[in-house]
């Protein structure tokens, strides 16, 4: 009898335990309440970097209400950023996708500066500076030195490790990767990779700042690549060596995954426009972090890289764009 009271006891706290407030549900709803509140409290956006990525990313904080500063070391990006998002919030409100309001609303609510400790008012900052990890973790450093102790350092890396770059901070619970597709403003994935140390709150408010963005978010664990660029890199990298060994014109390899895989682009045309060095950098973390010969960059990705074709953002790349009506070059006759 005494056997059974005590089964029946302890059936009783697993019964409590099971549809208290203690479980997994109730757990989830507890940290997404937290989270919401640290959402409510995410006023303002600091972005590094204001190249292609960054602008983008400055720009929808922007347009969705948010008071955003962003920084670069050069500052002819930072005019060369307020004069591409000038003219695509221009293009949003032309079309009627928002109100001129809002588009006037979101330039004021935009900030420039070359100086890094002005971004020490962010609840979030976002990262989207060269593909370098090691450049990226002594960033990593100064900022956690710069933001406020709530702040979440987010980095909008194509394929370097989250938890590498959390751990040049004291705050490993606060970082986290924020990958937006290029560009930032059109595109409707945000890929979310949580390093070995993110914690639920991290990872639940910046989903959820993805979805204020009206983003679809996907989550990956932290392995070179995350999802997205393990797949589409080392199909721009074949596409390479397709053309390397001749196999086909760039314009036949192109059209030939347009027309016949129905991609709204082609790997090389996309390959400008991600920027060659961005490939380069992915295919090299990808090939020293998953140790496999198949991820070895193509030797004619290398050399354009090293002739500083870097696509669209050069005017020229595996194209050229210095001059619509000027033929497309042939740098080597195999090509
Ligand atoms: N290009 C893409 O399609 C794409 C897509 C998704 C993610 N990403 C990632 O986004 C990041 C940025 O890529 P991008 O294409 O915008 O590059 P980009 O070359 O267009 O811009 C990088 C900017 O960072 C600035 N910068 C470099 N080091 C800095 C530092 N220490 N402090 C402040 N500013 C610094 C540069 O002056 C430059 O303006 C990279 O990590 C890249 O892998 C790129």
């Amino acid at each position: 009898m005494k056997y059974l009271a005590k089964i029946q006891s302890l059936r009783k706290s697993v019964e409590w335990w099971m549809t208290g407030p203690t479980t997994r549900e109730h757990l989830e709803t507890r940290i997404a309440g937290d989270s919401e509140k640290k959402m409510a409290e995410i006023k303002c956006v600091g972005v590094v970097g204001a190249g292609q990525m960054g602008s983008g990313i400055a720009q929808l904080a922007a347009t969705n209400g948010l008071d955003v500063w962003l920084m670069d070391a050069d500052r002819d990006a930072l005019s060369r950023a307020t004069a591409a998002i000038s003219s695509s919030v221009k293009r949003f409100v032309s079309k009627g996708l928002i109100a001129k309001e809002a588009g006037d609303d979101a330039m004021h609510r935009l900030r420039l500066t070359s100086n890094l400790q002005d971004l020490c008012s962010a609840d979030i900052i976002v990262e989207a500076i060269v593909e370098s990890e090691d450049v990226k973790k002594k960033l990593f450093k100064d900022l956690d030195g710069i933001a406020k102790s709530s702040a979440i350092l987010a980095s909008n890396t194509s394929s370097i490790s989250i938890t590498r770059l959390a751990s040049a901070t004291q705050r490993p619970s606060q970082v986290i990767g924020m990958h937006f597709m290029n560009p930032p403003p059109i595109m409707k994935l945000v890929e979310i990779i949580r390093g070995t140390d993110t914690s639920d709150e991290t990872f639940i408010a910046t989903k959820a700042l993805a979805e204020r963005f009206g983003k679809t978010t996907v989550c990956s664990q932290d392995y070179a690549g995350f999802i997205v660029n393990r797949i589409l890199m080392p199909m721009i990298n074949e596409a390479f060596h397709t053309l390397y060994t001749g196999v086909a014109t760039k314009e036949d390899i192109d059209s030939g995954m347009k027309h016949g895989t129905n991609h709204p682009m082609g790997p090389l045309e996309l390959a400008d426009l991600i920027g060659l060095d961005v490939c380069l950098s992915v295919m090299k973390v990808l090939h020293q972090g998953l140790g496999d010969s198949k991820y070895a960059p193509c030797p004619l990705l290398v050399q354009y890289v090293d002739a500083g074709r870097l696509g669209r953002k050069r005017g020229i790349g595996v194209y050229d764009y210095r001059n619509a009506t000027q033929k497309p070059l042939t740098a080597s006759p195999r090509l």
